[in-house]
């Protein structure tokens, strides 16, 4: 065998695979609902324990926010690691007495969406339905977070707000 042909041979050999695809981001939401059965156990970080007033309503005038065991032990990292998850629900009402059908959630997902530190954005209902447009790179959702706090969590920028100061 000649060397020129040996090449051409070793090239299109490299060109016979496609690209590895990565998960959907409806596949990486079905993850997520996976990850998140429990979340109303996990553990909360004060001044964000138990319901909190929410300090600019964005979520509905209170929140309730836990933290899966990597988001609780690395707080207030500017890099929290792979598979940290926060999950937050909204609750209406002037005494947050109506909770929300839905939850929003952020995972850490290493390669994800690096120029935004890896987050995965969701917003997913009680019976377990991604949102069409708040999922995965989404930036309604990070265009906010992204001003300010560690990491993209919110929670350790703000304080909760004063109780009844959202318009319901
Ligand atoms: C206009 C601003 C804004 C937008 C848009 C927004 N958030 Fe938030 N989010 C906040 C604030 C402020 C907090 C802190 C708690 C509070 O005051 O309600 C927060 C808290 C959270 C938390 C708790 C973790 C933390 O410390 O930040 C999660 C999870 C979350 N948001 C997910 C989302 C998702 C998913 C979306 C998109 C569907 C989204 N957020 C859109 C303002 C926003």
């Amino acid at each position: 065998m000649t060397r020129a042909l040996g090449l051409a041979l070793v090239l299109l050999a490299g060109c016979g695979d496609p690209p590895e695809e990565g998960p959907s981001d409806e596949e990486i939401a079905d993850e997520i609902w996976q990850d998140i059965q429990g979340w109303e156990g996990w553990t909360q970080i004060a001044p964000w324990d138990g319901l909190q007033p929410s300090s600019d309503c964005t979520h509905g005038p209170y929140v309730e926010i836990t933290f899966n065991d990597l988001a609780a032990d690395n707080y207030g990292s500017d890099d929290l690691p792979d598979g940290s998850i926060v999950v937050k629900r909204g609750h209406d009402a002037d005494d947050g007495s109506a909770p929300r059908d839905f939850v929003t959630v952020m995972k850490k997902i290493e390669g994800y969406d690096a120029d935004r530190n890896d987050w995965f954005w969701l917003r997913i209902s009680d019976s377990g339905e991604a949102s069409d447009t708040a999922i995965g790179q989404a930036s309604f959702c990070y265009g906010c977070h992204a001003a300010g706090g560690s990491d993209y969590l919110l929670t350790t920028r703000d304080d909760p707000g004063e109780p009844g100061a959202c318009e319901n």
